[in-house]
């Protein structure tokens, strides 16, 4: 299955530009914008980024300064951003990250960080709103006669990418299965404001562009070889409150069957990162549903175990993140698995006007929710960033249904999360329809703040917490000037705080 690297570079250009990372890394200077291939630990390049970080390294310790703007799909790898951020060679980052080093930085405000909805940021680079793109860095599974790229496990921003980069470094990485070749589907159909046309994608597995990258060869300025995979992350096993979520979500959807406002096969899902979005995908695996499909951003574990039973006929994404055993799974049988899977550019995948159009039904996981409905994705205690927002508000604004899910306490019970009034705000009251903890499912739809509050209260919040957001809920009805959303505004935010001084007096 693994063919050697120089079968993989077939374009004969190319091949003259074969070089060691090292070579490769010294052609991009200080001061460069980046924009590397990489989403959710599939697909980024996996060797230029450490000889790049050694030279960062080098030159920190004789006094200059080295550090690029560093644009990616989504999250990485530590091979990417690990090696990068321990070099303190990143200035600014987007648009989205979930690497303990990185985070760390952007905290202590070593590091400028910008996090973007991620159907955005290509149009964004259209648009010419992020500066210039001085170099792409992109890992490819092969490179055809004519100089065509055959995508890795992952597509992101990597059209964008090599469109607008002057310059270009391919990794051709040999671990890739060449059995990817053909599952991806590139649309070059977008266009700027104001000659932009429909998006003539109609369902979920629809082809609406090419199998292969474009790639301007004059542009390529080194080759690099590499043969290692993917990161890939083992799932735990859904644990007894993911499993109350999953069964709140599953139950919810068989009576939306049952009074027509669903189809029998439900509609495109969309499942976020994390093992919460992973056992509701179990869930569903075994529940009532069939011939299921997905439009979502990653295919993970759940998705892959829905293809194979056939619970799940299709799935569209823009990244596969499997565990080692998925990713067996994957390669082993992937004659089976390229028939099911469509790999797009991550501005399709996650595209308002697809999402809307396909009617999809989005599951994301918070961080914490209000008593009335707004969510906060990224933020602990309304400053330091955990990961960012990602895919989360292109799906849950244009789904037909949004769900968002979470376990009611986080810390050992420690913090309740369901608060009067988020720290932050990601998705507003008016982009959450379904709440749901292990307590249970709140429906938001059609519901005024002040029924949203009582319904919150009552089914997501965790029965320590109840007491004290009804106690509050009480009171901002009594003493807030405005009766449209009560609040006692000298109190919304100290909450948490509060509530954790309540937890240890009563303990
Ligand atoms: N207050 C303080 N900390 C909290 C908290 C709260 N209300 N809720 C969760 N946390 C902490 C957890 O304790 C955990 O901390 P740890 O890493 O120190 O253990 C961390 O946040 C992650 O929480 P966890 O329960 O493990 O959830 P998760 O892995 O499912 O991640 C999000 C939840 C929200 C951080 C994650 O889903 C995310 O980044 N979402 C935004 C992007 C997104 O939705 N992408 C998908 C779109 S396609």
């Amino acid at each position: 299955m693994v063919t050697s690297p120089v079968e993989r570079i077939r374009n004969t250009l190319l091949k003259t530009k074969i070089m060691s990372a090292e070579a490769a890394a010294a052609l991009i200077p200080t001061g460069a914008n980046v924009g590397m291939s990489g989403f959710t630990g599939a697909g980024y390049p996996k060797q230029l980024p450490a000889a790049l970080a050694k030279r960062m390294k080098h030159a920190h310790a004789t006094g200059e300064d080295f550090r690029i703007g560093l644009w990616t799909g989504a999250s990485t790898a530590p091979e990417l951003d690990g090696v990068l951020a321990e070099a303190h060679g990143i200035s600014m980052r987007l648009p989205y990250q979930s690497d303990p080093t990185v985070r760390k930085q952007i905290n202590a405000g070593e590091m400028q960080y910008t996090d973007l909805h991620l159907s955005h940021v290509a149009q964004l680079v259209w648009f010419g709103f992020l500066g210039n793109l001085d170099i792409a860095v992109v890992e490819v599974a092969g490179i055809l006669p004519d100089g065509r790229l055959i995508p890795s496990s992952s597509v992101g921003n990597n059209k964008t990418w090599i469109d607008q980069a002057d310059k270009i470094i391919l990794e051709v990485n040999s671990m890739q299965n060449m059995g990817l070749e053909g599952m991806h589907d590139i649309y070059y159909g977008t266009q700027l404001p104001p000659d932009r046309q429909p998006i003539p994608l109609v369902r979920a597995s629809g082809r609406i562009g090419e199998a292969y990258l474009r790639c301007d060869l004059s542009k390529v300025i080194a080759v690099v070889q590499t043969n290692q995979p993917d990161r890939n992350t083992p799932f735990a096993e859904p644990d007894e409150t993911s499993q109350r979520i999953a069964s709140h979500v599953i139950d919810f959807l068989g009576k939306e069957v049952k009074a027509g406002r669903l189809p029998a096969d439900l509609l495109p899902l969309q499942s976020g990162v994390g093992n919460i979005a992973n056992a509701v995908l179990a869930g569903l695996n075994h529940g009532p549903f069939e011939k299921m499909t997905a439009y979502t951003e990653v295919l993970q574990d759940g998705m892959l175990d829905m293809l194979r039973s056939g619970k799940l006929t299709s799935a569209s994404a823009t990244a596969l993140s499997f565990s080692p055993a998925a990713l067996k799974e994957f390669n082993d049988n992937i004659d089976f698995y390229s028939k099911r899977i469509v790999l797009r550019p991550q501005e399709i995948s996650n595209h308002p006007e697809v999402v809307r159009r396909l009617g999809v039904i989005a599951m994301n996981a918070m961080i914490e929710a209000d008593i009335y409905g707004n969510v906060n994705s990224t933020h602990i205690k309304g400053t330091s960033i955990m990961n960012g927002i990602g895919g989360s508000g292109d799906f849950a604004r244009n789904a037909f249904l949004s769900f968002f899910v979470t376990p009611s306490t986080a810390k050992n019970g420690a913090i309740s999360c369901i608060v009067p009034m988020v720290s932050h705000v990601d998705h507003t009251e008016h982009d959450v329809q379904i709440l749901v903890t292990e307590q249970g499912l709140a429906d938001l739809r059609g519901l005024s703040p002040k029924q949203r509050a009582r319904l919150i209260i009552e089914k997501c919040a965790h029965p320590d917490y109840r007491p004290a957001l009804t106690e509050y809920y009480e009171r901002a009805l009594r003493e807030s000037p405005g009766q449209h959303t009560p609040h006692l505004m000298h109190e919304a935010l100290t909450w948490q705080e509060t509530a954790l001084r309540v937890m240890e007096t009563t303990a």
